[in-house]
């Protein structure tokens, strides 16, 4: 029996769309699933006809792989990923090849890449993006480990991606859980403009009182220029739909609680251990766990007052709250950026965030047309000290600055919460002042600590007997 290509383990519905996709492309594949029945399914469904095999346990799947083995990984992240791990390496050999496909976090993939590359087993940390669509028809992929591990892989890997152009949306990311890290901020700053667009969408919903519908061709309309990007165009479909029932926008009918699996949380812990300001990503995070406290909040409505109801925003407001969705949006760009920049000096990641941003402009949830000029910022200067200085950022926000505030304050002003925006607005307006009111913090931390401080006209660390 001629052996097959690739092994894919998992075949949920990405797994199978994965599958789907590098078949397509010119490779085989054997298949296999620890829950009965799954594999089964699938060879007499979508499988049928095509250059996929299924193996009914881990030691007949292993057998019918070409050597070195390359098999990918499509489970659930946590403890499946070690129990298929322990489940097939028995099986493995040196110079085997294993791919984690799925939203591991960075510091598992280090240890699980440490503990296989022990006994010769290369493991392949990657972020793969584009949800089941994705998947099918070619996801953005962020490979880390070895490299002559992600050589190997290389040939399907960038085929079965994503294009832009004649660009894969696919490259190596660097060693051991970089792959992984670079999703995780991916992830992150997919949290970031998921809050903003939802923020505009409610001011614009609450204070200019326009309609799902109304929001969603201003979607369609900012999603021509400089916005171009999946989410908006998502985002103006799902405002758009009707639900069949009642013949309402389905999304009024949503339960306003939003769920999430711990990318964003991660991102914002991890930024927390290296001391980088992500305050957009960190509001994001925070927003969907007050979203999650419905009961409080449905209690709290009848207590706590507001400013008086939205009246008199002029439609005007709209141009406003597009532009400072743009800024917003660069600032998270920015924010996620300067993040992989210190985790790369942090882990020795050596990532490359120009080609970084070149994959992310296709397959992945956060692609969008910003990121052909991040790509050429980071080109341009691959350290910058932060992406908002580069001239054509600093260009756009000097432009966009006014409506910015003014969108900001306006929503303030009706009692709209905009935690992201105004986090993003500040961190603009923070990264750009000379002075920042630390001194009066470090006196305190002086006063109660005897933390000392130091001056602005001398040399030298200084305390006082500040009741004195
Ligand atoms: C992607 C997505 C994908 C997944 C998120 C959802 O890049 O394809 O990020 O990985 O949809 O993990 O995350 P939450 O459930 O936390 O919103």
């Amino acid at each position: 029996m001629d052996r097959m290509n690739i092994g894919l383990v998992g075949i949920g519905v990405m797994g199978q769309n994965l599958t789907l996709n590098i078949e397509r492309n010119g490779f085989s594949v054997a298949v296999y699933d620890r829950a009965e029945g799954k594999v089964a399914d699938f060879l007499a469904g979508k499988a049928k006809g095509k250059r996929i095999s299924g193996a009914g346990n881990v030691g007949e799947f292993a057998e019918r792989l070409e050597r070195p083995r390359r098999i990918i990984l499509l489970v659930n992240a946590g403890k499946p990923v070690d129990d298929v791990i322990d489940h097939l390496k028995p099986h493995l050999e040196k110079g085997d090849i294993v791919l984690d496909g799925g939203n591991s976090f960075f510091k598992d993939t280090e240890r699980r890449s440490a503990l296989l590359e022990k006994d010769g087993i290369h493991f392949v940390g990657s972020g793969v993006s584009g949800g089941e669509e994705g998947a099918l028809k070619g996801p953005a992929i962020m490979p880390g480990g070895a490299r002559e591990a992600y050589d190997a892989l290389a040939p399907v890997l960038t085929k079965i991606a994503a294009y832009v152009k004649d660009d894969p949306c696919c490259a190596y990311i660097g060693p051991r859980g970089a792959g992984h890290y670079v999703k995780m901020v991916h992830n992150g700053i997919e949290y970031a403009i998921m809050q903003l667009i939802g923020e505009a969408y409610d001011v614009l919903r609450t204070g200019l009182k326009a309609t799902a519908p109304e929001i969603a061709a201003f979607f369609r309309e900012w999603n021509k220029g400089d916005l171009d990007s999946y989410l908006f165009e998502i985002t103006a479909k799902v405002l758009s739909k009707l639900d069949p029932e009642t013949g309402k926008p389905l999304v009024d009918l949503i339960l306003d609680t939003a769920e999430q699996k711990g990318t964003g949380k991660w991102t914002s812990q991890n930024a927390f251990d290296l001391g980088v300001p992500i305050p957009t990503i960190n509001a994001a995070v925070e927003m969907r766990m007050l979203s999650s406290l419905k009961d409080q909040r449905m209690k709290a409505a009848g207590i706590l007052r507001g400013p008086a109801a939205a009246a008199g925003i002029v439609s005007s407001f709209v141009n406003d709250v597009r532009d400072a969705l743009h800024a917003s949006i660069i600032t998270s760009y920015a924010q996620g950026m300067a993040l992989l920049s210190a985790a790369s000096a942090e882990y020795q990641y050596a990532l490359k965030l120009d080609e970084i941003a070149s994959l992310w402009r296709g397959g992945c949830i956060i692609r969008s047309r910003m990121l052909a000029p991040i790509r050429e910022a980071f080109a341009r200067t691959p350290a910058p000290a932060n992406m908002m200085l580069d001239q054509y950022f600093a260009d756009k926000l000097n432009e966009l600055q006014p409506a910015w505030h003014r969108a900001v304050e306006t929503a303030v002003r009706y009692g709209i919460p905009v935690l992201a925006t105004g986090a993003s607005l500040s961190y603009y307006d923070a990264c750009r002042r000379d002075r920042l009111p630390a001194n009066l913090l470090q006196g305190q931390r002086d006063f109660f600590g005897a933390h000392t401080y130091r001056r602005t006209d001398r040399e030298g660390v200084f305390h006082t007997k500040w009741d004195e």
